[in-house]
C-alpha cells in the first residue's frame, strides 16, 4: 500500500493529499497545546471527539447554506474537506468578554457584550498571531475589504447557528475562532469556513453553573479536558462510537 503524502502538519492536525484532486483528509491529533505551543500534552480520545464534534457543527451550517470545507467523516480521527487557500486570518466572535479581550482591555471575564464584536488576528506563530485591523489587513493584502465583508457575515452566520444549538442543551457560546479559505469555481472565487469548530476553538460555559467545558479545562489546569468533552458530545448526542 503506497504511503498517503502529508501536506500539512499543525499543533493538532494533519493534512494529507485526499482521493481526488481539490479534496483533503483532515487528521485529528490528541495532542493539546496552549500559550502557542508552550504547554503541550497527549489527551486521549480529544481528537476522537473533536473529530466527531467539528463533523456536527460544519454539517449544519452545509446544511443551512453557510459554506463550509467539510464533506465527510471518514474514520473516528479523519474527515474529507476541501481543499482551500487559507487566508492566514483568524477570526474570533465574541458574545462575553474572556481570556485575551478580558485581559487586553481590563473587562472582567463573563461580562456580556452589547453585540457580538469580531476581531482579526494574523495566523503567525513567530509573532504570536497578533491581533490586527481591517487596515492592516488590506495594506498589507492578506485579504480584500470584499473578502472581509465575507469574513464577517460568515463569522455572525456561524455564531447566530451555534450559539442557538449551544443554548438548546444548556450551553453558552461564549466566544470562538474560525478560518477561512479560498476556493476557486470556474471564474469565481469565494470564501469558506475551514479548519475545525470544536471545543478546542470555542469557549462553552454551562448556563447554570458556569463550568467551563472548553480548552480553557487545560489551559488553566482546571480537570479532565476529555471529560469536559465527553460532556458537550454527550449533550449534543454525538457521542463517538468505534466507526
Ligand atoms: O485567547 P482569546 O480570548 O483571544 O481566544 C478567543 C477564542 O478563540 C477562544 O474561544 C479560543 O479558544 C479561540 N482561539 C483559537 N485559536 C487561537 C486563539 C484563540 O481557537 N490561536
Amino acid at each position: 500500500m503506497a504511503r498517503r503524502r502529508m501536506v500539512y502538519e499543525g499543533k493538532a492536525k494533519i493534512l494529507y493529499e485526499g482521493p481526488e484532486p481539490g479534496t483533503l483528509i483532515q487528521f485529528f491529533k490528541d495532542d493539546t497545546t496552549a500559550g502557542n505551543g508552550e504547554k503541550h500534552a497527549q489527551i486521549e480520545g480529544k481528537g476522537v471527539l473533536n473529530n466527531r464534534l467539528s463533523e456536527l457543527f460544519m454539517t449544519g451550517l452545509n446544511n443551512i447554506g453557510v459554506p463550509t470545507h467539510f464533506i465527510r467523516r471518514i474514520n473516528m480521527r479523519e474527515q474529507l474537506v476541501r481543499a482551500v487557500e487559507i487566508v492566514p486570518l483568524e477570526i474570533v466572535v465574541r458574545n462575553v468578554a474572556a481570556g485575551s479581550m478580558s485581559k487586553r482591555l481590563g473587562i472582567e471575564e463573563g461580562t456580556a457584550l452589547p453585540r457580538p464584536i469580531i476581531e482579526f488576528y494574523y495566523k503567525n506563530d513567530d509573532l504570536n498571531d497578533p491581533i490586527v485591523s481591517e487596515e492592516h489587513i488590506i495594506a498589507f493584502g492578506w485579504a480584500t475589504q470584499q473578502d472581509i465583508d465575507d469574513m464577517i457575515s460568515l463569522a455572525l452566520r456561524v455564531n447566530d447557528f451555534m450559539s442557538g444549538m449551544m443554548m438548546a442543551v444548556g450551553i453558552k457560546l461564549v466566544d470562538f475562532k474560525i478560518e477561512t479559505g479560498r476556493v476557486y469555481e470556474g471564474d469565481f472565487q469565494r470564501l469558506i469556513v475551514a479548519d475545525e469548530i470544536s471545543p478546542d476553538s470555542c469557549r462553552l460555559w454551562d448556563i447554570e453553573t458556569g463550568q467551563k467545558l472548553d480548552k480553557d479545562v487545560f489551559r488553566r489546569d482546571l480537570g479532565s479536558l476529555t471529560d469536559a468533552y465527553t460532556e458537550v458530545a454527550r449533550r449534543l448526542g454525538v457521542m463517538p462510537r468505534n466507526t
